[in-house]
């Protein structure tokens, strides 16, 4: 079963002074392990509440969302962060570097927070770094680096803890046309070579054309849009072999998990 992740029917409201203000009502949402997906809609329409609800941060008023066949909601909160950090490379529209920190202290660091631990770390630190372009820069400050590889690097540390998912909220959303392309170009790269599934919010027509599922938020709803989707399945997408960064074995998501899906 490769499903990864499941809304059934999620409904959130946030109060806004004395309003309720609807963001989705009875949500569906489903996501196998391997796509590349875009979450695609304007600025306000609820892409990061979205990302919020599927990591734990926020939860739904009604309905029950599944990461890997956990219900998310039964999860004990003082697990949540583990939990967080088992599935999840997060990468938010903030960078959120450490600005007195190198860029491989910031990861480093974030390993450390993580309770990561596997031998050959900083060998795979300096993979890592170099698959996304940016080893020459492992010494440099935040302050240093343009958006760009202050987003590669965000990257990068997001990578450093074997996610099963990686989330990315407008990657390209401060970047010019330029680094935005490079970007998206790096992004379907890791796809096409890893075994991550990847899960990116954004506005950007650029991420549209490497996606291979594109769900279109907006008015309360996440619609998957049909047309698109059959355009790429009937592409031949060359995935290659998965080469070092594929994840450590012992984090794979055991097969008992995933049994929860089937109905
Ligand atoms: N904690 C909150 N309390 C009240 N309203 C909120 C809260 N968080 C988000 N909202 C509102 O929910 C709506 C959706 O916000 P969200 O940040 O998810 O949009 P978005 O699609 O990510 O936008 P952007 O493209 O600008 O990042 C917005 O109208 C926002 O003002
Ligand atoms: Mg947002």
């Amino acid at each position: 079963m490769d499903q990864i992740v499941r809304f059934d029917k999620v409904s959130k409201k946030f109060q806004l002074f004395w309003e309720d203000v609807v963001i989705f009502e009875e949500v569906n949402l489903d996501i196998s392990r391997n796509e590349l997906v875009l979450l695609y809609g304007p600025s306000g329409s609820g892409k990061t509440t979205l990302l919020n609800l599927l990591t734990g941060l926020l939860l739904p008023d009604e309905g029950e969302i599944q990461v890997a066949g956990l219900y998310i909601d039964l999860i004990p909160e003082k697990e949540k962060s583990d939990f967080r950090s088992n599935y999840f490379g997060l990468v938010f529209q903030e960078n959120n570097l450490v600005s007195t920190l190198t860029v491989k202290e910031n990861i480093i660091l974030f390993q450390e927070l993580c309770g990561y631990e596997t031998e050959g770390k900083e060998e795979k630190i300096d993979l890592l770094l170099e698959k996304l372009g940016i080893n020459h820069r492992k010494d440099s400050f935040p302050a240093q680096l343009s958006g760009g590889e202050k987003k590669r690097v965000a990257i990068a540390r997001a990578l450093s803890n074997d996610p099963h998912i990686l989330i990315l909220d407008e990657p390209t959303g401060n970047l010019d046309r330029e680094s935005a392309n490079e970007l998206c170009s790096m992004i379907e790269e890791l796809f096409l070579t890893t075994d991550i599934t990847i899960i990116v919010a954004s506005h950007d027509q650029k991420m549209e054309e490497i996606a291979t599922l594109v769900y279109r938020v907006g008015e309360k709803q996440v619609k998957l849009e049909e047309e698109h989707n059959e355009r790429r399945k009937g592409e031949e997408i060359e995935y290659r072999p998965i080469d070092s960064l594929e994840r450590g074995r012992e984090n794979m998501i055991m097969e008992e998990e995933l049994t929860d899906f089937e109905e």
